[in-house]
């Protein structure tokens, strides 16, 4: 549908939503939309960005949120309330410099709303996280989820009896990052205000919580948000999202892969926030060369100094050490045989989409309530015990790799990972159940 409507599309300044928001734009651009997204001045400086396919009609504009330059030494609320001030400031003045028809906003900066409403534009909450996950936080900002020393199951509609450790670990952890629980349960204070909300996940994949979701209030599933030349081959070159806000190794390991044989690696990520302490660091390197298996391991500048010394010499002739991959190509290459992942719901949904068996690694947030889904729902994966130390050990870690990589087990969670690429495949496709909330929702903004 050809169409000039102009959307603003903001999402919130990290890897992990820059990705599926972005990618979704350019679903609206292929749609006929014009659409700007987006960025803020203090991530500006790290943008590696590529032009995305479909790219004419993406634009790009940055606006100031008050952390770039300056004092950085208070807190993180004052941060946050300061990146709230300011921003809601300058989007409103960029919104009045080009004069949208909608905004769509990260679901978790719903004072986008009062920004939209304050200049009488139509507004579109999108949900970068598992339903099931934003399910838990809504019963939390609800008042409905009683985490006490007494409760240790946890039954909410439509999803599956979850154990302390299956909730967003935001939530029992609460006092201890209250600014970013904040930030997630937030999300609910006036979303049944918003036009639309739209959530990145498809129906198959969630089927009995989204149908709870959208008995309470009308929803539009539009995900996976993984660039079409993995999922429809709509566009050759979309095999990317298109910002990077790491440099990748791209050709140094695509090269290395193109040198290993079929299913025989495993690929280590724990995306582009996660930390982890130098000695679970030290047990994850040895599990990982002592299961013997070829392995691509990512560890972010940041955390490179915790590496055991020697490490890399050490399995050089196995493993593969980079800062940053271009992740969609390496799931896809038919040397990866396992993702051992921190199940970020980015990295969990390219897995499913792709086709790739998982070594859940959950470390916080709503990785947790994702490793528990991967685990007991998708059956595509296996979750490592941490033990009483709070640690996963290097035997845990060998273990679970050769569990993904080899047997019979090894074999049925590849045939469910199959399944539900072929599923996600599905939703994506001209008329499937995600293409065509797309086309509805690009028709509600065209029409009305
Ligand atoms: C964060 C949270 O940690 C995550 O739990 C939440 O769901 C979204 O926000 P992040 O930790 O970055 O995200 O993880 P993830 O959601 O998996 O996103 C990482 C993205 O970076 C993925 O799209 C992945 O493809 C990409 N990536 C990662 C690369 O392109 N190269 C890499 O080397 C690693």
């Amino acid at each position: 549908m050809e169409s000039k409507a102009h959307i603003l599309v903001f999402p919130f300044p990290a890897q992990g939503h820059i990705n599926p928001i972005l990618q979704f734009s350019k679903r609206l651009a292929s749609k006929g939309l014009k659409i700007t997204l987006i960025t803020t001045t203090s991530i500006s400086h790290s943008l590696h960005l590529q032009t995305p396919a479909g790219g004419a009609a993406l634009q790009f504009e940055s606006i100031s949120d008050g952390l770039d330059g300056g004092d950085h030494s208070d807190n993180i609320h004052t941060h946050l309330d300061r990146f709230i001030a300011t921003v809601s400031q300058n989007l409103a003045q960029l919104a009045v410099k080009l004069r949208p028809n909608a905004v769509v906003y990260d679901a978790i900066m719903p004072w986008c709303l009062d920004v939209a409403r304050g200049l009488g534009l139509r507004a579109a909450a999108f949900f970068t996280q598992m339903c099931g996950v934003s399910m838990v936080y809504y019963h939390q900002y609800e008042g409905n989820l009683k985490v006490d020393g007494e409760n240790c199951r946890f039954s909410m509609p439509a999803m599956p009896v979850m154990e302390i450790g299956d909730l967003p670990s935001l939530i029992p952890d609460g006092h201890l990052y209250p600014a970013f629980l904040r930030l997630m349960v937030d999300q609910f204070s006036n979303f049944r205000e918003a036009d639309w909300r739209l959530l990145n996940t498809f129906d198959k994949l969630e089927e009995e919580v989204l149908n709870w979701m959208a008995s309470q209030w009308p929803i539009k599933t539009v995900g996976p948000t993984v660039p079409s030349m993995y999922l429809d081959k709509q566009l050759e070159d979309d095999k990317d999202y298109g910002v990077n806000l790491f440099q990748p190794s791209a050709e140094v390991c695509m090269k290395w892969l193109d040198t290993k044989e079929k299913a025989s690696v495993v690929y280590a990520s724990f995306g582009s926030l996660a930390t982890v302490g130098e000695s679970q660091m030290e047990e994850l390197a040895w599990g990982l060369k002592n299961s013997d298996k070829n392995f691509l391991w990512i560890v972010r500048a940041s955390e490179e100094s915790k590496l055991p010394r020697n490490f890399i010499s050490e399995t050089s002739e196995k493993g593969l050490v980079v800062n940053w991959c271009p992740q969609l190509q390496v799931l896809s290459h038919h040397a990866v045989g396992c993702f051992m992942t921190h199940c970020g719901w980015n990295s969990t949904l390219e897995a499913l989409s792709l086709g790739v068996p998982m070594v859940a690694m959950p470390v916080w947030t709503d990785q947790t309530t994702n490793a528990k889904y991967i685990v007991d729902v998708w059956h595509t994966g296996v979750r490592v015990k941490v033990n009483e130390r709070g640690i996963i050990t290097r035997e845990e870690t060998e273990l679970r790799i050769k569990e993904v990589m080899e047997g019979e087990r090894g074999n049925e969670l590849r045939r469910n990972a199959v399944r539900w690429k072929e599923l996600a495949k599905e939703a994506v496709r001209k008329g499937g159940s995600s293409d065509k909330n797309i086309e509805e929702f690009v028709a509600e903004l065209v029409c009305t």
